[in-house]
């Protein structure tokens, strides 16, 4: 179950941004593709079950990773704040932060669930929540 519903928020952070920007940002979507996504994605794997027959090492990695994940989600925190809009944009992006610090705790203490909670609340609420208000639906396309 778990697994799964990571697996779905990510698939959504990702892909429903790609398909419905309209207004380029060139500077926040490469900071996205380079920075923010692998962040999320590596971080999220700490609060996801274990791959199938992982080993101690492999473990050791994962948790590493989502260390260094939760390190630059908070870096990629503060760049958003550079790039700043009218609206809610500074709410996201500190809230995303926040999401950082929390997830960096977890994953110093290797706690799965602590992992997963902030990642499906304050992370992924930062992700979704800035880019529905930011990226325009296709609904709302001319
Ligand atoms: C404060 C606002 C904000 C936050 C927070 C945010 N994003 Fe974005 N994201 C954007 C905007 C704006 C774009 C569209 C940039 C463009 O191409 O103009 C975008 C685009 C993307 C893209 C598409 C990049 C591409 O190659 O086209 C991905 C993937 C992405 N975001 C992932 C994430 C994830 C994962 C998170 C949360 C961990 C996140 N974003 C948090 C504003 C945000």
């Amino acid at each position: 179950m778990r697994r799964t519903l990571l697996a779905l928020l990510s698939t959504f952070a990702a892909g429903a941004a790609v398909a419905q920007v309209t207004t380029h940002d060139l500077a926040v979507q490469a900071l996205m593709a380079t920075k923010v996504n692998p962040a999320a994605l590596a971080f999220w794997a700490g609060g996801n079950d274990p791959p199938e027959g992982e080993t101690a090492a492999q473990a050791e990695a994962r948790w590493a990773a989502a260390l260094k994940g939760a390190q630059d989600l908070q870096a990629g925190g503060r760049d958003l704040l550079k790039h700043s809009r009218p609206g809610r944009w500074d709410e996201f992006a500190r809230l995303m932060i926040e999401g950082g610090e929390k997830g960096e705790a977890a994953a110093r203490a290797k706690d799965m669930d602590a992992a997963f909670l902030v990642g499906g609340d304050q992370v992924y609420n930062a992700c979704n929540g800035c880019h529905k208000t930011y990226i325009p639906t296709p609904a709302r396309l001319p």
